[in-house]
């Protein structure tokens, strides 16, 4: 949520350097960008609302030669996404600029004390008060730029994630973070601090994560990282894995279309070196040291936001079924605020594609807090959450940049279905069955490539739909979540309204909406609620609701009903979710396409949320 980069270094470019790097972080928040830099010792400003191209052109029509510089891709939380809300934010002097990513929770009072000393604030932002706000001390102090940003930064209560830069003193940046990510790139002769390793790969692999409540003094020559609270710390260099290929679209149209195109491959990557096919069972190298505890676990919680959720809520059944010990999934907004029932031997999984889910990263805060062991299933190694829980397991997807979330879901099945053959084995689930598993999490990837050849006949009913201002999505069993999620894939990306249901509770609601104008999609395959899942279809064709069907390959019953068809191969019940999601995604995916709308960043939404 909101993208900062930050440049200082030999080279003269430093704005077009951090407009290409903001270019990187688009995903994060594209509702405004801008850029700050010093040239011959001035401090020059452009911004917009609007997207990094907008400011670009800026940058194109007013070249800035500059070694420094700051910028900012903004998801407006105070005040609209206009041009003077836009970050970076400078004093009333023009000789700080800051940008920040965030909320300053007490920025009212802090704006009350600076409007009396006689400061004036343009914006209606936070991150203003807060820039004028270290101006005020600096001025106080008589100079010292990281004194005065350290003290400020005492006072703010709320998250953050800075960087700044000031012709006062314009030999550094001073970045500093608490909830929100920073890191600092380590180049030859150069630094690149950015929110996202994604800004940085290009210049350099080599980085140092920010930790809460630390900060960062970054010169031409190197950097120091302290506490806020003044204690000099050392950050250890963490090393970049993924290159630049993984994030570019690399001839899709679409970030999004590329990610469900790599599903074959990401699912593969999720459980490679994980199986032991003769045994019957996995290696999980980050639960060893957990092991225990998970054998004599009592319940496992799974908190999660989004599709992160949704995965969860299959992982319950999974390890319902498959390992019989109680799950129970909690949105983590909610968790983390109603004081939760947690014992000492309870296991929390956090479940999260980037690790940074503010809501996410707080209920497994408050779940350490009260004793319980916190794990985690996230993509981005090096995230917080990552950072901060026990154990646990990367789903390894690589970098995903499309807003709606595909290939970190199937992913996230993949590590739950793994999960759960791991905690079944440790109790009543015998080699057999542990084997059958593991041959049918092999073929998976080969039965992901049959559903994406059908694209076009997915294309074909989306053409049909796509004015529909209404979508009902059914399923039950392992096909309920998936439900969930097809529908939220279709209305983040297509503004479509969309409601996920359980089948067999649409006769207490939802069937009120049916008519032949409302397109119903069933998940309806061969489980053992297929013949419930068949009667449901029934209801709703009575009603003369169109129905699109998700069905198994040999179902010669189910063309009869719907109105059309997609087929999905034969798996076990439990994994027929990372199957039964593809056609789903790629509806969503056609549907938006066909509306015209930005599949990859749709309105008011980010990538990875890192306010509550
Ligand atoms: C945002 C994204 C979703 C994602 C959710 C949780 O809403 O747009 O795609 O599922 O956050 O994110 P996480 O990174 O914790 O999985």
């Amino acid at each position: 949520m909101c993208g900062i980069v930050g440049y200082i270094g030999k080279r003269n470019n430093a704005a077009d350097i951090v407009v290409n790097g903001l270019k990187r972080l688009e995903y994060r928040g594209y509702d405004s960008a801008g850029v700050a830099a010093i040239q011959d010792g001035g401090m020059h400003v452009l911004k917009r609302a609007g997207k990094v191209n907008d400011t670009e052109e800026l940058l194109r029509s007013t070249p800035l030669t500059s070694g420094l510089a700051i910028g900012h891709t903004r998801w407006a939380t105070h005040g609209n996404p206009t041009d003077l809300n836009a970050h970076p934010h400078s004093d009333n002097l023009n000789e700080i600029a800051l940008v920040h990513n965030g909320i300053v929770e007490n920025y009212q009072v802090i704006k009350a004390k600076l409007l009396k000393e006689g400061y004036t604030l343009r914006s209606e932002t936070d991150t203003e008060v807060l820039t004028v706000f270290i101006r005020s001390l600096y001025d106080k102090l008589g100079g010292d730029l990281v004194e005065a940003t350290r003290l400020a930064l005492t006072e703010v209560r709320g998250a953050f994630g800075i960087a700044l830069i000031s012709t006062l003193e314009p030999d550094k940046i001073i970045v500093a973070r608490r909830g929100s990510p920073l890191l600092v790139g380590i180049g030859d002769g150069e630094f690149i601090v950015a929110s996202d390793a994604a800004a940085v790969i290009q210049h350099t692999r080599q980085v140092i994560f920010l930790e809460d409540n630390e900060m960062a003094i970054v010169s031409h020559t190197g950097y120091k990282t302290k506490t806020i609270d003044n204690r000099t710390i050392n950050s250890r260099i963490h090393q970049i894995e993924y290159d630049l290929e993984s994030i570019e679209k690399g001839g899709y149209d679409h970030f999004m279309l590329k990610e469900i195109y790599e599903q074959p491959s990401t699912f593969r990557d999720a459980f490679r070196g994980r199986l032991l096919e003769d045994e019957g069972r996995v290696r999980l190298g980050g639960l060893s040291r957990v092991a225990e505890k998970l054998r004599n676990a009592p319940r496992i919680i799974f908190t999660a936001c989004g599709t992160s959720f949704h995965a969860a809520l299959v992982g319950e059944y999974m390890i319902e079924q498959l390992a019989r010990i109680p799950v129970e999934v909690e949105y983590a907004s909610e968790f983390r605020y109603r004081n939760p029932v947690l014992r000492e031997d309870d296991v929390i999984f956090a479940i999260s594609q980037s690790g940074e889910t503010a809501d996410t990263l707080a209920a497994i805060r408050e779940a350490k807090l009260k004793g319980a062991s916190a794990l985690g299933i996230v993509n981005v190694v090096g995230s917080t959450i990552a950072r901060e829980t026990e154990a646990g397991v990367f789903i390894h997807a690589g970098p995903e940049i499309g807003v709606a979330s595909t290939k970190a879901f199937t992913s996230q099945l993949c590590v739950l279905s793994l999960l759960a053959l791991y905690l079944g084995r440790m109790r009543d689930l015998s080699r057999k069955e542990g084997i059958e598993i593991v041959k049918a999490i092999q073929k998976i990837p080969d039965q992901i490539e049959s559903i994406l050849a059908q694209a076009e006949t997915i294309r074909e009913i989306a053409q049909l739909y796509k004015d529909s201002p209404n979508f009902i999505y059914l399923g039950r069993g392992y096909n309920y979540p998936v439900a969930l999620e097809g529908a939220l894939k279709l209305k983040e990306i297509s503004y479509i309204h969309a409601e996920g249901y359980p089948a067999a509770e649409m006769k207490h609601g939802p069937l009120a909406l049916i008519d032949e104008h409302m397109p119903v999609v069933f998940i309806a395959t061969q489980d053992e609620l297929y013949e419930k899942v068949l009667s449901n279809i029934e209801v709703v064709r009575a009603r003369r609701g169109r129905v699109i069907a998700i069905a198994n390959e040999d179902d010669d019953r189910i063309t009869e009903l719907a109105d059309h068809v997609i087929t999905i191969p034969n798996t076990l019940p439990h994994l027929t979710p990372v199957l039964s999601v593809l056609p789903l995604q790629l509806l969503a995916y056609y549907i938006a396409v066909l509306r015209d709308c930005n599949v990859d960043m749709p309105r008011n939404l980010a990538k990875s949320v890192t306010v509550e």
